[in-house]
């Protein structure tokens, strides 16, 4: 598999063509994030791992497969990557969730830490860290730091809009990460902002402005 995948479905490019519109109601934002985190969960969670299971149909027994069990967390980036969860949860509803509270400086635009709150066996589990933006890669950077320093090494990174900028930063700090994101678009502005993005992913989900 790419390390690097842009999830090209049509109903995930329609969906976040709703998503970036100005006039989408912060109802609207946090329905379609969730639903387009769902929808790039059938990539993103190609490589499950399956064990042969016996079965009998109606019909007669047989070996069949099923998810070999393996323990799974989703750790969404606070704010904004809260949004994601419960799409994701759909499809593996016994996956444990850990919490990682960044907020980038609105001067500098560096990432500071403030929550880290993880499942306790979070070294044995195959992570998935999500935030629906990858603007300068630095929120992303410091998170998966923040996992691998407590044993993590088992880790996808999963956003909805990416900035090349971003994207070059996170495969130079964590090469071994794969990552996937539903949009690559132009470029960062001079705030940091991705363009055309979004506007700012945390304000429009719990509509704060
Ligand atoms: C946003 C977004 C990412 C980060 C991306 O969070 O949800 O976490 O910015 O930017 P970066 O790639 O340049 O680090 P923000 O800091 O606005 O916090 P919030 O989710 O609490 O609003
Ligand atoms: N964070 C956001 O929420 N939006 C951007 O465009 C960049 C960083």
């Amino acid at each position: 598999m790419e390390k690097f995948q842009v999830i090209q479905h049509p109903l995930i490019q329609h969906k976040l063509s709703i998503l970036r519109r100005t006039d989408t109601s912060t109802k609207a934002f946090r329905e379609l994030v969730n639903e387009i985190a769902m929808l790039m969960g059938y990539e993103v969670l190609r490589d499950l791992p399956l064990e042969d299971v016996e079965i009998e149909t109606p019909i007669t027994k047989t070996v069949q497969k099923q998810l070999a069990g393996k323990k799974l967390a989703i750790v969404p980036i606070l704010r904004a990557g809260i949004g994601m969860v419960d799409g994701l949860l759909s499809l593996v509803p016994a996956a444990k969730v850990g919490h990682i509270g960044m907020y980038r400086d609105e001067e500098t635009l560096q990432p500071v830490e403030y929550l880290v709150k993880l499942p306790e066996d979070i070294k044995h589990r195959q992570i998935f860290v999500v935030d629906p933006m990858l603007a300068t890669g630095g929120s992303a950077i410091l998170a998966i730091d923040s996992l691998k320093k407590r044993g993590a090494s088992n880790i996808k990174f999963v956003c909805l809009v990416a900035a090349p900028e971003g994207v070059a930063a996170l495969q130079k700090a964590h090469p071994d990460i794969d990552i996937f994101t539903a949009a690559l678009d132009e470029k960062l502005n001079e705030n940091g902002y991705i363009v055309p993005g979004l506007g700012d992913a945390g304000d429009r989900l719990f509509g704060t402005k």
